[in-house]
Order: structure tokens, then sequence, then C-alpha cells
């Protein structure tokens, strides 16, 4: 493990996909949890995440393996497994393997996001991903609106920024702080309430900002005083240093204008892509401090890092008091070199 950060990667359940990433039949490759999968949708309609080695020599799945029915072939040799990853045929043979078996990914379709429960001794899930009214009301808000990125910073530090009250004023450079009223753990979820005052034209509105987290991959946030908007912000770690970090909005209807919906919600999704963008150089070349030397006025830290302490099944080593980035390079660096190379597959441009 690198020295990056003392988090392994957590448990819980992870966005792997937008639905219309996947059709029926469609075997696809992914690469998360620093592990190679394929995301697989069957004849039904219903998506699957198996790892993506098949087990007899080791082919890809998402290279060319195909879907008949419910079960995935192997391209190589046509092999065929259950979505629980056990051999169903071998089809130049009476027999099946029965220790041929490929590792299956518990996944849910919700919300209009695919899900997978990820932990590192595949304990089953611990709890359910939950429906979120308001993208399942397509009568009040409107259709999502998605913007993903990637990050070379461990969950944990995007987590952080949460609880970080203090940065907004000179991060983002907003007027106003969201005031914290409330911040309760519940085993794996987190509840947060603020109060939060956004300047318009027309003078300051007051207005609330909740957040509600399921584990370290789903997070529900609510905007109001404006225009309602609610976000689900889902963090799928890559590795134990680096995650892709998948956003998708929807905004109350303001009636049947489609055009002011879609102004509203855009100049939503520009501010929040634009603090992204504010973050993500400070996420990725700061340094894990075990034991940060906080202010009294700042916002509940040690809070935050007990609750997210208990999805590392793997336990946390953080002896080493600071974690140092491996590298620092100022961001266009980055990104020219990604894009010569065509090696950025989320490059948002
Ligand atoms: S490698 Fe998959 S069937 Fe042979
Ligand atoms: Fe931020």
């Amino acid at each position: 493990m690198s020295m990056r950060s003392p988090f392994p990667i957590p448990y819980g359940w992870f966005q792997v996909a937008w639905p219309g990433d996947v059709k029926v039949g469609q075997v696809l490759p992914l690469e998360y949890f620093d592990r190679h999968l394929a995301l697989w949708r069957d004849d039904n309609g219903v998506p699957h995440v198996n790892d993506a080695f098949c087990p007899h020599l080791g082919a890809h799945f998402g290279h060319g393996g195909s879907v008949d029915g419910e079960e995935l072939v192997c391209p190589f040799h046509g092999w065929r497994f259950a979505p629980d990853g056990t051999n169903t045929k071998i089809p130049y043979s009476e027999r099946t393997n029965k220790k041929a078996c490929v590792r299956s990914y518990p996944t849910v379709e919700r919300n209009g996001l695919i899900m997978a429960w990820y932990h590192p001794e595949d304990a089953a899930p611990m709890w359910e991903v939950p429906e979120v009214p308001e993208f399942n009301d397509p009568e009040n808000f409107t259709e999502p609106v998605t913007r993903d990125y990637r990050v070379e910073a461990p969950w944990q530090e995007l987590a952080e920024n949460g609880v970080d009250s203090a940065h907004f004023r000179y991060v983002h450079h907003t007027d106003e702080v969201p005031e914290l009223e409330a911040y309760e753990m519940d085993g794996p979820f987190s509840h947060m309430r603020s109060r939060q005052r956004f300047p318009t034209p027309r003078g300051v509105v007051d207005g609330r900002i909740d957040a509600d987290s399921y584990g370290p991959g789903f997070s529900v946030i609510h905007f109001s005083g404006i225009v309602d908007t609610v976000l689900m912000g889902c963090n799928v770690p890559l590795s134990d240093s680096a995650c892709h970090m998948r956003f998708t909005f929807c905004v109350r209807k303001l009636g049947d204008d489609a055009a002011l919906n879609s102004t509203v919600g855009q100049a939503f999704v520009d501010e929040i892509h634009k603090q992204v963008q504010e973050d993500k150089p400070i996420w990725e070349n700061k340094a894990h401090l075990v034991r940060p030397a906080l202010a009294d006025t700042d916002g509940p830290f040690t809070k935050f890092r007990r609750w997210a302490a208990q999805f590392y099944a793997e336990g946390v080593d953080d002896s080493a008091l600071v974690y140092e980035p491996q590298g620092s390079y100022p961001a266009e660096l980055i990104e020219t070199a990604s894009r010569k190379h065509g090696s950025d597959p989320f490059a948002n441009t």
C-alpha cells in the first residue's frame, strides 16, 4: 500500500455506472476498488457486477464477453456463469467446474444509479441504498443532470470537505458560510443540518443545506431557499489513493417552462462544477494529518473522522502521523499530459 494515506479502501455501496452506460446484453470493463471488474446487464434488464477475469484461463469478460439470458459468457472458450459467479456450463464438457467461481458484487439499480456493494472480505451488504423520492418523481423534478471527475486523493479527503465550513470563504470565495445546526451519526449513516444564506441579485435569501450520507459512497444533499435542488454525491474508490466522483442533480420544476427549468438547474450545476475545480488542487496536493491543529470554531472534523473510521474493515495504520502526496504538479501540467496521451477517461473538458 502506498503511503499517500493511512486508509485502505472503505466498504459500502458505490456508484459504478449510470443506467444508460450499459445496455441489455452488454458487458463492460470497469476498474474500481483497485480491481478489474465486469459490469453486464442480463436479458431481463438486471445489472450485475463481477470480477473481470474468467477463472478458466483468465480472459476479461468485459472485452468480448456476451450475455445469454441470465448468464455471462466468456469470450475465450464459451464457459458460462450465473450472476452469483457459479459456473453453469462448459460447452465442450458434460460437467461444470465447481471451483471455477467468479466473485460477484451485490448490485442494485435505484434512483437512476447503478450501485455495487464492495467489502474487502466479501461480507454481505450491511444496509440498503435508500430511495430518494425526488429522483423518482418526474412530474415535479427535472431530468437528472450529471457530472463526474477523477480526483487523485482518497475518499476520506473529499468527504471531509463536508464538515469544513471555514474553507468556503477561502477556497470558494463565498460571502456566506453554512451554519451547522445538527450533525448526527446513526451507525453507517450521518445527517447534517445547516442553514445557508444565498446571495442573489435581489438580496440575500435564507436557505438550507441538508446532507444525509449512507456509508462512504452515497450522499444525498438537499439545497433549499432559492430553488429546491437535490444532489446525489457518489464517491467511488479507484484505489486507496484515487476516487471517481459522480454527481447527479435534479431541480424542482418551476412550472412547464422547460427552458427556465434547465437554466436554473444549469446555474446550480455550474456553481458546483466551479467548486470542484477549486477543491481539486487542494485535495490532490494536501497531506493527511492524523492530528490536525484545529481552531475552536472549526467544523466537527473529529466527529466526522470517527464516523469514517468504521468503514475500514482492514484497519487503519496511522502511525506515520503525516501522509504526503506522491508528487506535486501544477494542474495544467497534469491535464496537458493526460490529454496528450489520452489516459484520463474521466477528464471533463
Ligand atoms: S478463459 Fe474463460 S472460458 Fe476459457
Ligand atoms: Fe469545497
